[in-house]
């Protein structure tokens, strides 16, 4: 596809997502943590604005220089920027004025690339494509910033009617060994990849098994009714304290009414599934959860090894189930792995202000794997590395279990 229609489809997807949306629920914002779609919507603009238009197309004027302090996210190259917990206190500009902004930026954009392939200078060419790849960032993310958001209304809005494709039938738990060996990891090719995913390096990897599919809520359903969260044999130090300091009893948007368990996801309400994915575990919670279980979490290593040549099948958000439907470790949850997220040997940050995308969240966060079913396909490969500090649970995040095996 050539690179003016990828703008299009991908600068549109945003616009699919946003399409159930009442015009309040742009503006709504539950948790410093999270940002309002509409806030989303004009960021995204802000990125091509900022890191295109402006410095190579001459005749671009700025939409509004004010929406830089707005939209700026964390780029401290960039300028100063408004606090993230206030993102949902400004009415002004309206929904229809970020509209709008997107519609001159995406003209510019367009006009830029509206000549052949080999006519688009380079850094142009990276750049759109990075655009492209944050902007479906954000498109998972106005997902997960909506449901928690809908999430504390006393109503259960749903943000779609359509029910989820039932899961198929849950396959026995087992694992399989995988042998020691020297095993390649980093991004490999031509297509685009994020700078944390570079360079390929080598990893020596012990032996290990790895389980057949993803945990289900039945078993982490068997955790909690085994008093797991009540118990600090399973957790970690930091983890037992956030986990009494919340008094958290299971994990995010699970309820019990009227003696039952249920979920709070995108369809509302609904009665917890025992054969699907959990969902929405920190990595406390995972942790625990495979230590109770007499297992561990993979390293992103282990991972990538044996899923690097994987077709990366799933849900993913195109199904638009937005639930995992299926137990497979690519396109459901994103896995929790025990890997601290760091820069692989040799890591180079992008140059400039954008270096700042990445590398400076190298502390204090794990890395997740596998992508999820709020996730676009297109925005997703193997040897993808998201990242999240581990009391995250508002994101689709889940556990696939690993075991040591003994030489
Ligand atoms: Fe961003």
């Amino acid at each position: 596809m050539r690179l003016v229609d990828q703008y299009r489809h991908v600068r549109h997807q945003t616009n699919v997502v946003c399409q159930p949306l009442q015009i309040e629920d742009y503006m709504a914002h539950s948790a410093p943590w999270a940002s309002p779609a509409k806030w989303h919507l004009g960021h995204t603009t802000w990125f091509f604005e900022t890191f295109i238009l402006i410095p190579f197309v001459q005749e671009y004027h700025a939409f509004d220089s004010r929406f830089n302090f707005l939209f700026n996210s964390y780029y401290n190259a960039v300028g100063d920027r408004l606090a993230r917990a206030h993102r949902g206190s400004w009415s002004r500009p309206g929904v229809s004025d970020i509209y709008r902004y997107r519609q001159v930026v995406d003209e510019a954009i367009i006009g830029c690339l509206s000549v052949s392939e080999e006519q688009i200078p380079q850094e142009i060419r990276s750049r759109v494509v990075l655009g492209l790849h944050h902007e479906q960032q954000h498109q998972e993310l106005i997902l997960t910033d909506l449901l928690h958001h809908f999430s504390v209304n006393p109503f259960c809005p749903a943000y779609t009617q359509r029910r989820p494709r039932p899961s198929t039938p849950v396959e026995a738990l087992h694992f399989e060994v995988f042998q020691g060996r020297i095993a390649e990891i980093g991004h490999v090719g031509d297509d685009f990849a994020f700078d944390n995913e570079l360079p390929r390096h080598r990893v020596l990897l012990h032996p290990f098994a790895l389980a057949n599919r993803l945990t289900t809520c039945g078993e982490y359903l068997a955790f909690i009714e085994a008093g797991g969260y009540h118990d600090p044999k399973w957790w970690l130090s930091d983890g037992w304290d956030v986990c009494r300091a919340n008094n958290w009893e299971a994990p995010l948007y699970w309820r019990r009414e009227q003696g039952k368990w249920h979920r709070f996801g995108l369809h509302g309400l609904v009665e917890i599934e025992p054969e699907q994915a959990v969902a929405h575990v920190s990595y406390y919670e995972a942790d625990a959860f495979a230590r109770w279980s007499g297992a561990r979490l993979a390293t992103e290593f282990e991972w990538e090894s044996v899923f690097a040549s994987a077709t990366p099948e799933g849900s993913f958000v195109d199904s638009q189930t937005y639930e995992p439907t299926t137990l497979r470790a690519i396109g459901e949850v994103w896995q929790w792995t025990a890997s601290a997220y760091l820069g692989y040997p040799g890591y180079r940050p992008f140059e400039g202000a954008l270096g700042e995308y990445n590398g400076k969240f190298m502390c204090n966060q794990f890395v997740l794997r596998g992508g999820s079913c709020l996730t676009p396909s297109s925005h997703f490969r193997t040897s993808y590395r998201n990242f999240f500090s581990p009391e995250t649970r508002w994101q689709m995040t889940g556990i696939l279990l690993a075991k040591d095996v003994l030489r």
